[in-house]
């Protein structure tokens, strides 16, 4: 970084803000690396406000790996009726069922392994790393990019795909290794 850039005030601002302001979100109660996840892929591309209530239902029916592994399909996507973009679930029941045959129902804490399963892109997978199991790993979504362009400077165009890549490395370098999950979830809020 060639302007000045405190890091360690930038983390210690960022991680008091979040701990100051953060709203009481059902997904903020929990450490479970799955209901984490199910919660990540609901708000890909859904507002918090009406993931809410879709969340607690879900996590309610389907409390563990196990059990939306074995869910029924049909009783699935009537879970998810209203919150569109239906391959959402179908490929969080695929990767989930990956989770239960391939380790033993524990969502695995690799940014490696946890990529290749079904529906976990890079945001999603260091989302789960951060937030569940404080893993000091980006999680850099549009709402991220946006934010860090202002307060990094960074000037390359965000609507291009390699871009990413550029925030991804940023975060690499300023992402508080203490607490990881209220970093992150910091840039998000
Ligand atoms: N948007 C995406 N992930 C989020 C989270 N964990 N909390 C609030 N908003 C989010």
């Amino acid at each position: 970084m060639t302007i000045e850039f405190d890091k360690m005030q930038f983390q210690n601002d960022l991680i008091s803000w979040f701990a100051a302001e953060k709203r009481d979100l059902p997904w903020r109660r929990t450490a479970d690396p799955y209901q984490i996840w199910v919660s990540e892929i609901m708000l890909q591309q859904t507002r918090v406000d009406t993931v809410i209530p879709y969340y607690k239902r879900f996590v309610e029916k389907f409390p563990t790996v196990n059990d939306l592994a074995e869910a029924d399909e049909e009783i699935l996507l009537k879970q998810w009726e209203g919150l569109g973009y239906y391959s959402r679930v179908r490929n969080l029941q695929a990767g989930v069922k990956e989770v239960a045959e391939k380790y033993n129902g524990v969502v695995p804490a690799s940014r490696k392994e946890i990529s290749l399963l079904k529906g976990v892109g890079p945001y999603t997978a260091g989302a789960i790393l951060s937030i569940a199991y404080g893993i000091p790993e980006h999680a850099v979504d549009g709402n991220v990019m946006r934010v860090l362009s202002r307060i990094l400077l960074i000037e390359e165009d965000i609507a291009k795909p390699k871009t990413r890549k550029v925030f991804e490395d940023a975060v690499t370098e300023i992402i508080s290794h203490e607490d990881p999950s209220s970093f992150n979830q910091g840039l998000m809020e």
